[in-house]
């Protein structure tokens, strides 16, 4: 299935960590300093690291995403009696350094062969983004990295959306929005954009405002859907 006008869609923009990242190397560096505690830790700093970038935003007091990042491991590594400067360091490194998704790469090349931009929209930090990029060997596959650094509010907030939509130039309905977050994917489509879902591990959809016009189980069923 494609989308009704899939020539009208002239910008892709793309979620970064869980989307074209894969975290999922996290868990053997983590198992390094917290045995079986690694899955609990790990899951515990992704939630409190998600938490802290909203309630930063509904307090208006942002700081950038490597920041709440370091915020949300402290306060996961106390909780689960884990506290060490060199396995912190090493933790917080894993931002730096991601690895893309397998699919990540064909999808972007596929995509900017057929004219359209491509781009990412994160909640990461432009330092965070830039690093990525080049970590993921994804770098000269993007038109543009936007990080909300500028802004000082974190996604799924809709000015993100629109940020994105004037950094592009375009019009809403003509911006796709990848993700791999449910949270995300019910911002994007709420601004506007056409909002496709990345489900890898087919977990229930989200009770949120507005939802996903197409949900895949990888990147390789993107570039179809636009009738690549
Ligand atoms: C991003 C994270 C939060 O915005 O997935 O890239």
């Amino acid at each position: 299935m494609t989308f009704a006008k899939p020539e009208d869609i002239r910008a892709v923009l793309f979620d970064a960590y869980g989307t074209l990242f894969d975290l999922g190397a996290m868990i053997d560096v983590c198992r390094n300093g917290a045995g079986d505690k690694a899955p609990a830790l790990l899951d515990l700093w992704r939630r409190k690291q998600l938490e802290y970038s909203w309630l930063r935003s509904l307090m208006g007091r942002f700081q950038d995403f490597w920041h709440v990042t370091g915020e949300a491991l402290d306060y996961a590594l106390e909780t689960h009696g884990l506290k060490n400067p060199a396995f912190r360091a090493s933790l917080m490194q894993l931002w730096l350094r991601p690895k893309a998704y397998d699919d990540a790469a064909g999808c972007l090349q596929r995509i900017t062969a057929s004219g359209r931009k491509t781009a990412i929209l994160s909640n990461g930090s432009k330092t965070m983004l830039t690093a990525g990029v080049k970590s993921a060997d994804l770098y000269d596959l993007l038109d543009v990295r936007l990080s909300v650094d500028n802004l000082g509010i974190y996604k799924p907030h809709p000015s993100v959306y629109e940020m994105a939509a004037n950094a592009l130039d375009l019009p809403p309905k003509q911006i796709a929005m990848v993700s791999a977050n449910g949270w995300d994917v019910a911002g994007a489509a709420f601004f506007g954009f056409h909002a496709i879902w990345v489900n890898r591990q087919g977990i229930q959809p989200e009770r949120l405002p507005a939802g996903p016009d197409h949900v895949v189980s990888g990147l390789t069923d993107i570039p179809p859907l636009l009738g690549l």
